[in-house]
C-alpha cells in the first residue's frame, strides 16, 4: 500500500471505532525532546550512553543510591521542561470530541499523556514523578530539586515514615510490572475496536506482547513509527511517519 492507501484505511477504522487503545513507548515522547532509549538514524539513545544495569536496577540502586538517584533526578528535570506535542494532543481530542472510549497503555515514565488531557492513561512501567520509599514502599511527596547535569550524584532523599532511601515510581530491570495495571491494559486491548502503536521498538517484553494480544483478538493494529519493529509483521497498517504528524492527521480526518 502506499502511504497515503495506508492514512486512508487508518482513518476508516479509526472512524468506526468506538473503543480505542493507544499502546505508546519512547517515540511518542522523543519530539517533546525526551531521549528514546535505544538509537534511532544516527541519534544515540538513553542506553547506548549509560549502562541500564548501573542505573536501572534495584541492585544499581542498592550498590550506588546517589548515581542513580542523580539520574533520575536529571530525568524528571527533563521531563518537567517537556511540553506534550501534537500527537498527544490528538490523543486527548480523539477522546474529549467524540464518542470514542479511548485508553493509553504507555511504557513512558514521563506524564505527557496526562498533561495533554488523556483522563485514562496505564502507565505499565510506573511514573518517575511517583516518589516512593525503597524499604517501606511510601509515598514521597516532598518537592525534589533536578540538577541540570545528567552525571551528578545526589543523595536521595529520606523517607519521612521508616528513614529509607526514596526512589522514583518506574519498573527497573528485574522488577515485575504493576499487575493491576498490566491487566487493565490488556483488558482494554482485549475489548478495543483498534489499537494504535505508537513509538515504541516492540523489545522490552511484557509490553511488547501487547498488539499480539491484541491480534488473538481480532483487534486490527495501526503502527506508527518512522522506522520497522519487530512488531510490524503482525500489524495491519503501517504509517512511516513521526507520532505528531500522523496522529494528527488521523485526528483531524475523524474529529468533526
Ligand atoms: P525505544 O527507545 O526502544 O524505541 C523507541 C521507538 O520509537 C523506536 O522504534 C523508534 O523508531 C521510534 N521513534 C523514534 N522517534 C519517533 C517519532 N517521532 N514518532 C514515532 N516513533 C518514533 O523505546 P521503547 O520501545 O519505549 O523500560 O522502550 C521500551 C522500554 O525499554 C522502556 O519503557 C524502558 C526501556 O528500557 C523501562 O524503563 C522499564
Amino acid at each position: 500500500m502506499s502511504d497515503a492507501s495506508e492514512v486512508r484505511v487508518a482513518v476508516s477504522l479509526l472512524e468506526q471505532a468506538r473503543r480505542v487503545v493507544v499502546l505508546s513507548g519512547a517515540g511518542m515522547s522523543a519530539e517533546s525532546g525526551i531521549a528514546t532509549f535505544r538509537s534511532r538514524d544516527g541519534v544515540a539513545g538513553l542506553w547506548d550512553q549509560y549502562d541500564p544495569m548501573t542505573l536501572a536496577t534495584a541492585q544499581a540502586f542498592s550498590d550506588e543510591p546517589e548515581l542513580v538517584w542523580g539520574w533520575y533526578l536529571w530525568r524528571i528535570g527533563t521531563m518537567r521542561a517537556a511540553a506534550p506535542h501534537d500527537g498527544h494532543h490528538a490523543i486527548a481530542a480523539l477522546e474529549s470530541r467524540g464518542n470514542r472510549d479511548v485508553t493509553v497503555v504507555t511504557q513512558n515514565v514521563d506524564d505527557l499523556h496526562d498533561r495533554a488531557g488523556s483522563t485514562r492513561v496505564l502507565h505499565v512501567h510506573g511514573q518517575l514523578n511517583a516518589l516512593r520509599c525503597f524499604d517501606c514502599g511510601a509515598t514521597h511527596e516532598d518537592a525534589v530539586e533536578p540538577p541540570a547535569d545528567p552525571v551528578r550524584r545526589v543523595p536521595p532523599p529520606r523517607c519521612r515514615r521508616c528513614g529509607g532511601l526514596v526512589r522514583p515510581g518506574i519498573v527497573w530491570f528485574g522488577e515485575t510490572l504493576p499487575a493491576e495495571v498490566f491487566s487493565a491494559g490488556q483488558e482494554a486491548v482485549e475489548n478495543a475496536d483498534l489499537v494504535l502503536l505508537v513509538g515504541t521498538s516492540g523489545v522490552v517484553y511484557p509490553a511488547a506482547g501487547l498488539p499480539a494480544v491484541a491480534r488473538a483478538a481480532g483487534v486490527p493494529v495501526v503502527e506508527i513509527n518512522p522506522e520497522e519493529t519487530p512488531l510490524s509483521d503482525m500489524c495491519d497498517v503501517l504509517l512511516r511517519r513521526p507520532a505528531s504528524e500522523a496522529l494528527r492527521e488521523l485526528a483531524t480526518a475523524v474529529i468533526a
